[in-house]
């Protein structure tokens, strides 16, 4: 059964307030953005499988823990994933990467798809798609269904804030895939945006509103 866990580690609350500040400047909320998605791969990896291999140190042949299995591959739903992939990144930089285009309609919220490029042999990989907001969960869910049509069959979600009604609608629809994000607020408004939130992420992320 799928679940929401909220990362309440001081760090990744301290920058998010910052984030959500009207004042934000667009290159503070990208640094800041991509600070936390250091934090967040952290908690999204804590509990990744490790083998024992043999290595030599300097001083000695020692069994020591390496991460198991295919690399991972991370799912970013452009074009606000990318902030959150920048970070990802950085603490795995072996990772594989899958980009999927989606902008949401913003009259019916539906997401409508322009994009989807990801490795071939998704299904021996874990797979942790990431997009700063989940609100009516429409672009999340179209994107996970997306990637378990090309096989994915292990995944996690990774956003930044998420509206109460998206968490349940997500989990409803894919009760497998756990989520993990900062913050869980208040509702959504009747233009599909979380309140209080932050705002559009895209837009603040590279200043086009
Ligand atoms: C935003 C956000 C999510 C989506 C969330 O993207 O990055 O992808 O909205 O809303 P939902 O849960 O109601 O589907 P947007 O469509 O604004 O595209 P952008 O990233 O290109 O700005
Ligand atoms: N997309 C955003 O960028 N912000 C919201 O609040 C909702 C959807």
């Amino acid at each position: 059964m799928s679940k929401a866990h909220v990362v309440d580690h001081p760090l990744v609350q301290h920058k998010l307030s910052i984030m959500r500040d009207k004042g934000t400047s667009t290159q503070g909320f990208r640094r800041l953005l991509r600070e936390i998605s250091v934090l967040l791969c952290y908690e999204v990896t804590r509990d990744l499988p490790l083998v024992m291999q043999t290595i030599e140190t300097p001083l000695a042949e020692m069994q020591a823990p390496t991460l198991a299995g295919k690399k991972l591959v991370f799912a970013s739903i452009l074009r606000a994933g990318n902030g959150l992939l920048e970070g990802m990144l950085e603490l795995v930089p072996s990772a594989r990467v899958a980009h999927i285009g989606l902008y949401r309609d913003p009259e019916t919220l539906k997401p409508v798809e322009y994009y989807f490029k990801a490795p071939e042999d998704l299904d021996a990989r874990l797979v942790i798609v990431v997009d700063p907001m989940l609100a009516t969960a429409n672009s999340a869910i179209a994107a996970v269904q997306r990637l378990k049509d090309r096989g994915a069959n292990n995944l996690r979600f990774v956003c930044l804030l998420a509206a109460p009604e998206g968490v349940a609608k997500f989990i409803e629809a894919h009760p497998d895939v756990p989520i993990y994000t900062a913050a869980i607020d208040e509702r959504l408004n009747s233009h599909g945006y979380i309140v209080p939130g932050l705002g559009d992420a895209g837009d603040r992320m590279y200043g086009t509103k």
